[in-house]
Parts: structure tokens; C-alpha cells; sequence
């Protein structure tokens, strides 16, 4: 049977939220509405904005309140201001449409030499029929821009390196192997209602307090960004797990 994708990125965070301990690494995400789109301004004054079933960064707002006339948002590289909440949100309605969109927390990123990086950890069903974490690896923000999709100008990089200019060696390889078992975690609670899943890829976000944030799973994930790196090991593996159960690569 073919490998299970799931596009909604609403119905992949109710199947998370209903396990108690990944819950906490949710940010707060709701449907679009402006109801809530003012109360999660005044609550963490910065807030992403993003299509339900986009990929590539495409489609993605990040919305600011820096002061009581002062909001702004932005998408790819071109910001607006706006001196009130009203003015900014119709613009903001009339961008989105009638296309389905969530709001999601902002969560302020780690950086690296003063760019953006976000995670991405790759999780398989390996050939012993168990899931496995295979891969980590961050992404770096191109400087004028919201998102750190590779896609979208994001330059992938390892991730001892970036973290390596936070934490030790030791503490590096022990934040890895929490983001490993929080992937696997997630993986299991997936397949709970999807049971034709073979792969996920899913987006950490970091904050300045190295609390892991789940921003989305992909169900379709990229194994090519991991042949970025300079140490191709994960890669190898990571492609011989795809050629294990089917997946068409092109
Ligand atoms: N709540 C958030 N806080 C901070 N940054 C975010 C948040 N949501 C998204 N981002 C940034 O925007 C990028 C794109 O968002 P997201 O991954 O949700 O959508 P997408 O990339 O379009 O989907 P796909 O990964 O399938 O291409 C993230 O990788 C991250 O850099
Ligand atoms: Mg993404």
C-alpha cells in the first residue's frame, strides 16, 4: 500500500495535541480568525501566519505588534507597517482570501552569525520495522527573509556546528539525542492515526531559552538537503531507509 501523506498541517497538530507530553512543545495555533489573531498579538507580539497546507515557506506571514500604533507583517522580503491593529488585519484578510490559514505562535529563533536557523529532524521506519530518528540538520534564514526553507534561500548546515556555538560538545550530542527521541515520539503519535506512515520530517524551532518548539511535521520529507553536509553518513542512510520501504525519488 502506498506510504501515507497528510497535507493539513491543522489535522497533523490535533493528533499531537492529543498526547499530553508533546503538547507543551506545541506553540498555540489556531485557524485564522482575527479574534484570536488580536488576542495572540498582545499575548507574544510576534505571531506567524501560514497557509494549512503550504510548503516551501510559501504563503508565510510573520505579524508584529511592536507597539500599541505600531504593527507590521511580513512575506518573502517586503515588510509593511501599519499605525493599527484594524488597518493591519484587513490587509492581512485580503491577502489570505478565503484560503485556509493558521495562526501560529512566534517563537524567536536561535541564531547563527546573527541569521535565523530553525531543525529539521528526519524520522523512518526502518528496515526492522521500528522508528528510528536518521537525521539532523539545521537551516539557516537567508538574512531578509521570514523563513529558513532551502527552498526559499535557507542554507542547510550541520547541527553540532550550529549548536556548538551555544552549548559544549557533550551538551550538543545530548540535545541531539533529546530532538532524536522527541522525532520518534512524535512519529508514534502520528501513526496513531495514520498507520500508512513510513517518514516524517519535522520543523524544531530552538528558542533563546533551548526550549524545542514543534512547528510543523512534513509528511513528505526532503532527504536531499541531508546530502548537504560534508559528512554524507546520514545521507546513506537516510536513502537507503527511502529504497527500503518504496519511496519513489526523482
Ligand atoms: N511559529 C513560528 N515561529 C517562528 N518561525 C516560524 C514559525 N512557523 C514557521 N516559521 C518559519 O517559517 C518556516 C516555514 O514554515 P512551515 O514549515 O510551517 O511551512 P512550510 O515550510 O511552507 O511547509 P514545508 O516545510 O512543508 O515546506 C519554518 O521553517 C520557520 O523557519
Ligand atoms: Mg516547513
Amino acid at each position: 500500500m502506498a506510504i501515507q501523506r497528510v497535507k493539513s498541517k491543522w489535522a497533523k497538530t490535533k493528533v499531537l495535541l492529543r498526547a499530553e507530553p508533546l503538547r507543551e512543545r506545541i506553540p498555540l495555533t489556531k485557524r485564522w480568525n482575527i479574534t484570536d489573531l488580536a488576542h495572540m498579538l498582545d499575548t507574544y507580539a510576534m505571531v506567524y501566519v501560514k497557509p494549512d497546507q503550504g510548503t516551501f515557506g510559501l504563503g508565510v506571514v510573520r505579524v508584529e505588534k511592536r507597539s500599541s500604533d505600531l504593527y507590521t507583517y511580513q512575506s518573502g522580503t517586503l515588510l509593511q507597517s501599519f499605525t493599527s491593529f484594524e488597518q493591519m488585519a484587513a490587509s492581512l484578510r485580503k491577502r489570505i482570501g478565503n484560503r485556509a490559514y493558521l495562526i501560529q505562535q512566534g517563537i524567536p529563533l536561535l541564531t547563527y552569525e546573527g541569521l535565523r536557523f530553525d531543525i529539521r529532524v528526519m524520522v523512518q521506519m526502518n528496515p526492522k520495522n521500528e522508528w528510528e530518528t536518521t537525521g539532523i540538520i539545521g537551516r539557516v534564514g537567508h538574512p531578509k527573509k521570514i523563513v529558513t526553507n532551502y527552498h526559499s534561500g535557507g542554507v542547510p548546515k550541520s547541527f553540532n556546528k550550529l549548536m556548538g556555538a551555544y552549548l559544549t560538545e557533550s551538551q550538543t550530542r545530548s540535545y541531539g539525542a533529546w530532538l532524536a527521541e522527541l522525532g520518534t515520539d512524535v512519529a508514534k503519535q502520528l501513526q496513531t492515526e495514520y498507520p500508512r506512515l513510513k517518514e516524517i520530517g519535522i520543523d524544531i524551532a530552538i528558542d533563546q531559552s533551548f526550549q524545542p518548539w514543534i512547528l510543523e511535521v512534513n509528511t513528505l520529507p526532503d532527504p536531499f538537503i541531508f546530502r548537504k553536509l560534508e559528512d554524507k553518513k546520514m545521507f546513506r542512510r537516510i536513502y537507503r531507509y527511502c529504497l527500503a520501504y518504496n519511496r519513489r525519488l526523482s
